[in-house]
């Protein structure tokens, strides 16, 4: 289904791997999205734009790949991917307004405002926000085990916990917070550990939430492989941001889909800022040999979240 290969994944190769994910993110965002002609049509139409054909889907990656960890299912999988994936694009959509980081390009293509206008843009964001705590409970993203009732009761809970975890992830101590700290710290300097918590919550909550959600997709982790992976994912989502700043100063727009040194034109303080490109890139290596450790926990099962990491540190978009 989807594109979905069939057959055991863990013998693909990774970039094969990757691109049957991806294919079948978009596929699966393409299906769960509204239709384009769909009343409000422009606003659905805009929601497919910011969502669909483009970005690297690197959080329904996570949840993929974390799944694999503990038998998640694909069906299952695949609507924690889309819920997490529509957050991250909505708070893309917000980012780009004129009101935060003002930017005319994101994913090789005018940024939703420009391509529509503000409201739209702004209602986007509102629309993906609540169409990914819908997809979150319904009936397909829960589990199945044991007999019917206590299936059920399990189901529930897990579900519960699965919109409670996005949720946080993505309000103001997650997300939200992360984008307000940034935007109060525009033009001013911050401290490392100031930083750290910026960049923690802007983008390596939802992060961490991409990979938790795609484990809650499977058999019940122990707790200690639940800490093993909790760690793996605060230092995988830090990982990207510090990334993100490196690639900012040092790739192209055309390599980036998105307008790059903009972090230095808006005085934003980035790991770039605070420690120089070499020490960031240090840094970066540091942060990819804490989240393998984390990792060395689960052994072979851990093959897809090793590789992705491996992609997140030496990506060049
Ligand atoms: C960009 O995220 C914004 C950050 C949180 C750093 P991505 O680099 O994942 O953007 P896409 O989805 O691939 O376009
Ligand atoms: C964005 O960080 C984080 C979120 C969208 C939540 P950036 O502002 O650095 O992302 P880019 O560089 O515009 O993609
Ligand atoms: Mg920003
Ligand atoms: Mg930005
Ligand atoms: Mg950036």
């Amino acid at each position: 289904m989807n594109a979905w290969p069939a057959g055991n994944n863990q013998a693909l190769p990774f970039a094969d791997w990757m691109r049957a994910v991806q294919l079948r993110t978009e596929a699966s965002l393409s299906r769960l999205l509204p239709p384009a002609e769909a009343i409000p049509a422009r606003l659905h139409q805009a929601m497919r734009y910011a969502s669909l054909d483009g970005g690297k889907r690197i959080r329904p990656l996570l949840a993929f790949a974390a799944g694999e960890l503990n038998n998640g299912s694909p069906e299952r999988l695949e609507i924690v991917a889309c819920a997490v994936e529509m957050i991250h694009a909505y708070s893309l959509v917000h980012d780009d307004l004129p009101c935060m980081d003002d930017d005319i390009l994101r994913r090789g293509r005018p940024t939703c405002h420009v391509e529509y206008d503000e409201s739209t843009a702004l209602l986007v964001g509102d629309s993906l926000q609540a169409l990914a705590f819908e997809l979150l409970a319904r009936a397909e993203s829960g589990t199945e085990s044991g007999n019917e009732s206590a299936r059920d009761a399990g189901r529930t809970a897990r579900q519960l916990e699965m919109i409670r975890l996005l949720a946080h992830a993505s309000g103001s101590c997650g997300m939200a917070g992360g984008q307000a700290i940034d935007l109060g710290a525009t033009g001013q300097s911050l401290n490392l550990p100031e930083l750290e918590l910026m960049h923690a919550l802007k983008t390596g909550a939802l992060i961490r939430a991409a990979v938790m959600l795609g484990a809650l997709c499977g058999d019940a982790l122990s707790d200690e492989a639940g800490a093993a992976l909790d760690r793996f994912a605060k230092r995988a989502g830090l990982l990207f941001q510090v990334v993100d700043d490196i690639l900012d100063c040092t790739a192209s727009t055309a390599t980036l889909g998105k307008t790059a040194g903009k972090d230095a034109e808006a005085g934003k303080p980035t790991y770039v800022s605070l420690l120089g490109l070499q020490a960031a890139r240090e840094f970066a290596d540091d942060l990819s040999a804490q989240a393998l450790a984390a990792l060395a926990f689960f052994g072979d099962r851990s093959q897809r979240l090793i590789e992705l990491t491996h992609f997140i540190t030496h990506r060049k978009f």
